[in-house]
């Protein structure tokens, strides 16, 4: 799968992306002395474990192990392979890989999501093309107009006009030579229902191109100009989009929104181009989807630990049910969430065109937190009379027994008891019932794999010194010191570092590229992240005592073993064969243990 990006140029775009500059798209690093840390992008963290050296241009996840460079990193965030990883940072680097270089072969695996994009980022060119067009492009650019979208918003978000009529875009991607049938998968026509050929799927429509992170294009929403329905359409889920984590706007958001550390959420495409043309450009909005986990995850990434997320909400009512859904994600997911509620019938979009920024940020100043935003709600929908307090406590009920920190959990159970006036252990009842019930099961995996045992530490201090003291690995091939590791696969990492050895130095970035196994990846990160000072004769010393430590306890049972033999004491015979054997199954336990 490699082979077809050149070496030179994995070189080329290694020298180019900075680990630190393509982390810093996903996470909020901060520098800590010679590394940054961060809150890790994969696993749910509130403290960051999550470190980036730029020095050896790795990463590693002291909560989750995830390790490796600045290829595994993008390859992990967007579950890519190698050569669409290294793909994508050449484009980002603008550095140039000739496709021709590929053989037939080659291209055919040339992978579906890297096609879809280049029709998705063909089509919105089309989409915006028709848009600029006099003729066809008059109605849209009017309604455009009409709703106060500016030129400058137009052109920052690609906005486009998808014609009236069944068969322009397939007629302009034919006119391409292009397969139909990649088209189709992007979602942009649909096959007629005998078979017969194809039709656009969206038509006479206002076109917004849905932007990933990285602003590729992944999706489309389209709105009708008139009251037809729907009001808007959208693409399908594809290869390339998934609606459970795209917002729209992400990819000119995160800038600010990294600067502000905080995200305003929205829901609609023209409350976000609102709020962005208001000059607030720490915004998203979630596309006719409710909040998700991998929404808030991709959030945190960009405002950090100490950041928030301001939804705006257009009625207290719209917000309870919102802030239901959504505010187990927030508390789980460790992100301070706030909601601001405007007047009834307004959303972002017709109360900035109305009142302007200054007033929206009014309101924004008097978002209270979520989980009070919610009790005053509800305390203000079912009001204070018994029926209202049963009310308002088994309509949290759900929610508090999702939080999962305790402390939090019972602070927030105070808190809804003082509110109602009533006694704190009545909540507590209600909610330990409803959690007995839901009982999510949520995995508390997260927890450090770190391996212990007199043996892995020390052939991890080998495995260290081989990572980050290079004028050793000389010994350690003498002695052939390898053969004496129980863990096979640190073992087969000290002998990947050996065979690399007579590469001058064995630079660490690019012996990840040579380790397939992720957490073999992760393992090596950790080993050479950890910081440790060495010189000769101290790792002379660890290797001699890593050596005799190992002979003895092997040779010494052997020796007994055989003095037990010759003096025909078979009981203790017996007792020694058993130990060697336990020894034998104790190594094996550890090898799976690790395996797992
Ligand atoms: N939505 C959708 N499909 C629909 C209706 C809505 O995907 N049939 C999504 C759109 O992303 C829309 C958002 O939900 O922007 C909010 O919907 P709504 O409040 O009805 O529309 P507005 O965003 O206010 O759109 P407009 O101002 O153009 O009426
Ligand atoms: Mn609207």
């Amino acid at each position: 799968m490699t082979d077809f990006i050149p070496e030179d140029k994995i070189l080329e775009i290694k020298n180019a992306a900075d680990i630190v500059d393509v982390i810093s798209g996903n996470v909020l690093l901060k520098k800590t002395g010679k590394n940054y840390i961060g809150l890790c992008p994969f696993h749910s963290e509130k403290t960051p474990s999550f470190t980036v050296s730029p020095q050896k241009q790795i990463f590693y996840c002291f909560g989750c192990a995830a390790g490796g460079n600045v290829f595994s990193f993008i390859m992990k965030r967007d579950g890519i392979t190698f050569p669409e990883a290294a793909r994508m940072l050449s484009r980002q680097y603008g550095i140039f890989i000739p496709l021709q270089k590929m053989s037939d072969a080659q291209k055919k695996h040339h992978s579906e999501r890297e096609e879809l994009l280049a029709v998705n980022r063909q089509a919105m060119d089309f989409f915006c093309k028709m848009l600029l067009n006099p003729d066809s492009g008059k109605q849209a650019a009017v309604y455009l107009n009409k709703r106060g979208i500016t030129q400058n918003t137009i052109s920052a978000f690609k906005i486009g006009y998808a014609p009236d009529g069944w068969n322009h875009v397939v007629n302009f991607f034919s006119k391409q030579k292009k397969p139909l049938g990649i088209v189709e998968k992007a979602g942009l026509i649909v096959e007629r229902a005998n078979k017969s050929g194809f039709y656009d799927r969206f038509r006479n429509r206002i076109i917004f191109p849905i932007f990933n992170l990285n602003a590729h294009v992944i999706g489309f929403g389209g709105r009708v100009m008139n009251d037809d329905m729907p009001k808007y359409l959208n693409s399908p889920e594809t290869a390339v989009y998934n609606k459970s984590r795209s917002l729209y706007g992400l990819h000119l958001a995160k800038q600010k929104g990294r600067e502000k550390e905080i995200i305003y959420v929205a829901e609609g495409y023209f409350d976000l181009l609102a709020l962005y043309q208001n000059g607030i450009h720490n915004s998203v909005a979630t596309l006719g989807t409710a909040l998700t986990s991998e929404h808030v995850q991709i959030i945190r990434g960009l405002v950090g630990k100490d950041g928030s997320v301001v939804l705006v909400f257009d009625s207290d009512n719209a917000g309870i049910q919102a802030a239901l859904r959504s505010i187990g994600i927030f508390l789980n997911a460790g992100v301070n969430a706030r909601v601001m509620v405007l007047p009834s019938g307004y959303d972002p979009d017709s109360y900035l065109l109305e009142f302007g920024k200054a007033s929206f940020l009014d309101v924004a100043e008097k978002a209270r937190t979520i989980m009070s935003f919610l009790m005053e709600a509800l305390i203000d929908k079912h009001g204070l009379s018994v029926e209202g307090k049963v009310r308002v406590v088994s309509e949290m009920r759900e929610t508090l027994s999702s939080i999962e920190d305790r402390v939090a959990r019972s602070l927030y159970i105070k808190d809804l008891a003082e509110r109602l006036g009533i006694e704190e252990t009545a909540i507590l009842e209600k909610v330990r019932n409803a959690s007995l019930r839901t009982k999510n099961g949520l995995s508390k995996t997260d927890q450090q794999k770190t391996f212990y045992g007199k043996w892995e530490k020390l052939e991890q201090q080998v495995i260290k010194m081989m990572l980050q003291f290079p004028p050793i690995l000389s010994e350690i091939e003498g002695r052939n010191i390898l053969s004496l590791f129980d863990d096979a696969r640190l073992k087969s990492i000290g002998q990947l570092v050996l065979s690399r050895k007579d590469r001058l130095n064995v630079k660490l970035a690019d012996l990840m590229d040579l380790i397939d196994d992720k957490d073999q990846r992760g393992i090596v990160a950790a080993l050479a992240l950890a910081e440790n000072k060495w010189d000769y004769d101290a790792c002379l010393a660890i290797l001699t005592r890593f050596e005799s430590l190992r002979n003895k306890d092997k040779k010494t049972l052997i020796k007994k073993i055989k003095e037990a033999e010759q003096s025909k004491d078979y009981e203790l015979l017996a007792k020694l064969l058993n130990e060697k054997q336990k020894m034998a199954v104790l190594t094996e336990k550890k090898k799976m243990t690790l395996l797992k």
